[in-house]
């Protein structure tokens, strides 16, 4: 079967090398793709915005299944227009993508199905949500109610910091995203995230992992999309799997039938483990990146088998098998990342660095040009290692890390040290 994977991203570079190593795949083809994508799949230039053309494309070429990898086509209705073309596709519909795309709409799904989550209230303006703000416990948490790219989401620990939040939503500091509010319960304990694979009847668990999101070392500085994760995560102990299957994901793949929105796609539970157990902070409809990217390096089983029936039915039939191995990425980031990161400096030393044993260095922003490649975006690489434990994969990814020749980038140095911690028996 021909496939195209739509995405640019290391999640997408980690998708690219698992379903080309599928026996199902014949033509992988990737839009808009990067630098290490190429290697695993013809890329093609098509914009995701353009249904028409990914349709068209897609019957010029037989396409028999479109992975999407990103959230914003999803958003998008991309999923809708490929399926009226008779397309299957892996992602959810445009309706059922609005629990990443509306944080309200998520909301009120887990009141109405009682998932446990931070109470919350949603507002359309500034004055009653600041009313609002009166008597509550402190931190709270301000959230614009739209996509902001990580970026709209704000833990104020005085009610004036709760108030400046309010005005900037409302004053459009995130655009449409920002034109309604949400309030909600600040959830104290460890986070984690966890994966589960609907085809809108049935859900599978799809493992765990943790992701770091602040820039800097001991988790300081300002929230990025993800600087580095590790798989499993200590934390998802197999009851709290259970417990967030039964207790979150089969009630939200429940709710969204009875409202008539089967999801089909994989459900991303960003996941506070507090006193009480899991509880939902937010959905994502996609895979987390950089969380694939070690979900992927543990996977033993063919990934398309399950993409499939996630798309057309039958997940109850699919079994994954997954490695006892450890994996961690490290994120590497462009100067001036997460604001604006340098662009189109050289990076060496990759092959060298994909040498280290259990090493595969996944590509997010780079571009060939000749012989070279070159930095093209915020997140660049994603140091990807396996091991026994997750300190071994911490020590193999430092290690080619330290191969790579790119002064014009930074990195973390601590990645996964929550999990050795519990490792060597500190908590
Ligand atoms: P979100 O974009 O909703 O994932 O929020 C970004 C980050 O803000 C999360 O990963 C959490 O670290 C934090 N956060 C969001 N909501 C809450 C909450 N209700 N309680 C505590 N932390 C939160
Ligand atoms: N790493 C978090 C995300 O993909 O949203």
């Amino acid at each position: 079967m021909n496939i195209l994977l739509i995405g640019s991203g290391g999640r997408e570079h980690a998708l690219a090398t698992a379903i080309a190593r599928s026996p199902l795949c014949s033509r992988l083809f990737c839009a808009p793709g990067n630098a290490g994508i190429a290697e695993a799949a013809k890329i093609v230039k098509l914009d995701a915005d353009d249904h028409a053309a990914v349709v068209a494309f897609c019957r010029d070429q037989r396409i028999g299944f479109v992975v999407i990898g990103p959230e914003a086509p999803l958003v998008g209705g991309l999923s809708d227009a490929l399926a009226d073309a008779g397309i299957s596709c892996f992602g959810p519909s445009k309706a059922a993508a609005q629990l990443e795309g509306s944080k309200g709409f998520t909301k009120d799904l887990c009141a109405e199905f009682h998932i446990p989550t931070g109470a919350y209230e949603r507002f359309t303006d500034a004055a009653s949500a600041k009313a609002y703000l009166a008597g509550k416990p402190l931190p709270i948490v301000v959230k614009a109610d739209g996509l902001a790219a990580g970026k709209g989401v704000v833990i104020a620990e005085t009610e004036a910091d709760a108030i400046t939040a309010i005005e900037a939503c409302f004053d459009g500091a995130f655009g449409a995203a920002g034109s309604e509010v949400v309030i909600e319960e600040y959830l104290d304990g460890e986070e984690a995230s966890f994966f589960a694979l609907s085809d809108g009847d049935t859900a599978i668990a799809f493992g765990a992992a943790q992701d770091h999101k602040r820039v800097g070392d001991g988790d300081t500085g300002p929230n990025t999309g993800g600087m580095g994760a590790y798989s499993p995560a200590p934390v998802m102990t197999d009851d709290m799997i259970r417990r967030t299957m039964d207790e979150i994901i089969r009630p939200t793949v429940a709710g969204m039938k009875t409202r008539g929105y089967h999801f089909k796609g994989v459900l991303f539970a960003g996941l506070m483990i507090t006193r009480k157990g899991p509880e939902l902070i937010e959905y994502n409809v996609r895979f987390g990146d950089p969380e694939c990217q070690v979900l992927m390096t543990r996977l033993d089983s063919d990934i398309l088998p399950a993409l499939i029936a996630t798309a057309t039915g039958g997940l109850d039939t699919v079994r994954l098998d997954w490695s006892n191995d450890a994996a961690l990425t490290v994120v590497m980031a462009a100067d001036g990342y997460p604001g604006t990161p340098r662009k189109g400096t050289e990076i060496r030393g990759i092959d060298e660095a994909d040498k280290v044993e259990g090493v595969k260095v996944f590509h997010a922003g780079t571009v060939r040009d000749g012989a070279r490649i070159l930095a093209n975006g915020g997140r660049v690489l994603n140091v990807t290692a396996r091991g026994a434990t997750v300190a071994e994969a911490q020590q193999r990814a430092y290690a080619a890390v330290d191969r790579l020749d790119w002064p014009e980038g930074f990195c973390r140095r601590d990645i996964g040290w929550r999990a050795i911690a519990r490792e060597r028996g500190d908590t």
